[in-house]
């Protein structure tokens, strides 16, 4: 989730290209902010770089200190790190020969690549996989002289996701760019063209536009784009014209960045997977670093979280104690240390943030291991403090999560928690090898059944935009589903500013079902009827229950459930999934009704009242 710009204009070098690419690396910063960097060409062998962690703004300080001389042409990046942490050198662009080279994404196979390279003598400097590729780069253009081959000699060895973008000082007209599963659009100019990870990127310069399709390599020049495959081939893009403001440019296009981020949750929980096995199929938790014996030993999980972190941890709790037989606590962070916890050597603390930043998190992480426990952080935000003072972590690649109600970084976690808990099981042979690679199987499913759910929300919409005045909404959810509707009501509380409240659905007949008048709407996250120990009717007698008293039911239940139907007022059908990977479908309309409900009322979804998007303060 990185932002990519890239510009080569018909003009004596000048300033031009530095200032587009800098203005388009302002609009996409959102999309990254760990490290910013630019490349130009400035005139036949001529190639200056400038790059610095941080925000954009650290570059542009250190670009008026240090000017670049003018340029013809140049690509720009903004980082949101994913391999090696936001330093200088970790920055983007990097540079091997006369390349320099940006990307967005995770190349999979790229520690085999890089164990190539220094096998063949290559120094590299930086922990990233992205200066892997510009080395593979660089080789493949000093054998055939050619930019665009060479970029497509070299993408025909990756694995994963990526949007590539490379110059080389031999080449002061030309920009190479190259795409797969990630994002990547060309911009139309009269003397000039541009390219960048959305439109945001140059829409200050051009709205003709020029979409480019899975697996294509594009070489654009003054007056020239060209597209192939990855073969060579020729083939064409899309050619269209932007009509999006600015500002709904940087969303992407969607209404707000909530919306964006609950679309660009199947892409997460994929980047999340990514990269987590080894050529046998066994997972591989590089980024860990955690002793082994340390993940043996531990006869107790403590998750510490807060909101919806927290939510996904009691996910991970069902997951977790099934797969690997560890008793699995859930402690809101603020509580955790004031009840004095009993902790031992063998307690392994599971921090998840997304921030990393949140205070009462890293106070409790503190605590844990002030007591001599293990503390494994599971965190979107590479360098930052909760990583940083734990004693291993496990990154999500959910991209920078701009609006303060977290979705997709919900998703990511869980899935960081189960891919947690199967490395637990295949540490400790809770598992053999073959269910483990079933299970991994499921989950990397999970983001095209993710889709499928997005690309069904049209009814729930209506639906949430009929009930924009609502001033009360339930969740009822058993087993998985209970922290489902934990979420989905924290989601309406804190963006549309309802009274909402989730239950544990078999819990309503010990109090609350009270609550229940003529007409109460109440959302259901309903179980597989399949498999035998299912809770299906456990869950439709407690629909019946509520609709006995006059309740309005909104149901969430999986394709060819027709039994529920004769309880629901309204039923949201989700693909059908193992029921512990169920949570990454069942919340996704749940949160879609929230953000269409407040965006009903006007509210501002993005920034609501009250809120921060990390809470630094105990
Ligand atoms: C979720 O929508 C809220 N913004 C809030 O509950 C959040 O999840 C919580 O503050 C934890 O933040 P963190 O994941 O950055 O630690």
């Amino acid at each position: 989730m990185c932002g990519i710009v890239g510009y080569v204009g018909d003009h004596q070098p000048d300033a031009r290209p530095l200032e587009v690419v800098l203005e388009g690396l302002r609009r996409l910063e959102y999309r990254g902010y760990d490290s910013a960097g630019v490349a130009l060409v400035t005139g036949a062998g001529g190639l200056a770089t400038a790059k610095k962690a941080g925000k954009l703004a650290n570059l542009v300080a250190e670009l008026d200190a240090r000017p670049l001389p003018g340029a013809t042409a140049g690509i720009g990046h903004t980082r949101w790190a994913t391999h090696g942490g936001p330093t200088d050198v970790n920055a983007h662009p990097h540079v091997a020969g006369g390349v320099a080279l940006i990307h967005n994404g995770i190349v999979e196979n790229f520690a085999v690549l890089k164990e190539e390279l220094l096998a063949d003598g290559a120094e590299l400097l930086s922990e990233t996989d992205t200066e892997v590729v510009a080395h593979l780069l660089q080789r493949a253009y000093a054998e055939v002289k050619d930019l665009g081959e060479a970029m497509r000699l070299v993408v025909r060895r990756l694995h994963g996701t990526f949007t590539l973008l490379a110059v080389h000082e031999d080449h002061p007209d030309t920009v190479v760019g190259a795409r797969h599963d990630s994002p990547l659009v060309v911009g139309l100019g009269d003397g000039a063209n541009y390219l960048g990870s959305d439109v945001a990127a140059f829409i200050a310069e051009t709205r003709r536009a020029l979409e480019l399709a899975q697996d294509q390599v594009v070489v654009i020049t003054p007056r020239s784009v060209t597209v192939t495959d990855f073969d060579g081939n020729p083939a064409e893009g899309r050619e269209y014209t932007i009509d999006w403001d600015a500002a709904a440019a940087e969303k992407g296009g969607f209404r707000s960045f909530m919306e964006k981020e609950i679309a660009d949750q199947p892409q997460a929980v994929q980047d999340t997977l990514l990269g987590r096995t080894d050529t046998h199929g066994r997972l591989v938790l590089d980024d860990l670093k955690i002793d082994e014996s340390v993940l043996r030993a531990a006869d107790k999980i403590i998750v510490i979280a807060c909101g919806t972190a927290a939510y996904s941890g009691h996910v991970a709790k069902y997951a977790i104690e099934h797969w690997c037989r560890i008793p699995v606590e859930v402690e809101l962070a603020h509580e955790f240390r004031y009840r004095d916890p009993i902790l031992t050597e063998r307690t392994l603390v599971v921090a998840i943030s997304q921030s990393g930043e949140t205070m009462d998190t890293l106070m409790a992480v503190r605590h844990a291991r002030e007591q001599g426990a293990k503390v494994l952080a599971i965190c979107n935000t590479h360098g930052s403090t909760i990583p940083r003072e734990s004693d291993a972590v496990l990154y999500t690649h959910a991209g920078p999560e701009v609006a303060v109600a977290s979705t997709k970084a919900f998703l990511a976690q869980i899935t960081a928690a189960y891919l947690l808990g199967l490395y637990l099981a295949q540490l400790r042979g809770n598992k053999f090898a073959d269910e483990i690679a079933e299970i991994l199987d499921d989950l990397r499913a999970m983001p095209e059944k993710i889709q499928e759910v997005l690309d069904r929300s049209g009814r729930v919409r209506e639906i949430a935009r009929w009930m924009a005045d609502t001033s009360s909404v339930l969740f009822l959810g058993r087993h998985v589903g209970f922290p489902v509707a934990l979420e989905g009501a924290l989601k309406l509380k804190e963006i549309a500013y309802i009274h909402a409240e989730g239950f544990a659905a078999g819990e309503l007949k010990h109090g609350p079902i009270a609550l229940i008048e003529p007409g109460q709407p109440v959302f259901v996250i309903v179980p597989s009827p399949r498999g035998r120990d299912s809770l299906h009717s456990k869950v439709v007698s407690n629909i019946q229950e509520i609709r006995a008293r006059g309740a309005r039911t909104l149901v969430i239940a999986e394709d060819g459930d027709e039994a529920v139907k004769a309880y629901a007022d309204e039923v949201f059908f989700v693909p059908q999934s193992p029921t512990l990977l169920a949570p990454l479908l069942s919340v996704v309309p749940l949160q879609i009704f929230a953000c269409e409900l407040a965006t009903a009322r006007g509210l501002d979804v993005d920034q609501p009242r009250n809120l921060a998007k990390s809470v630094t303060v105990e």
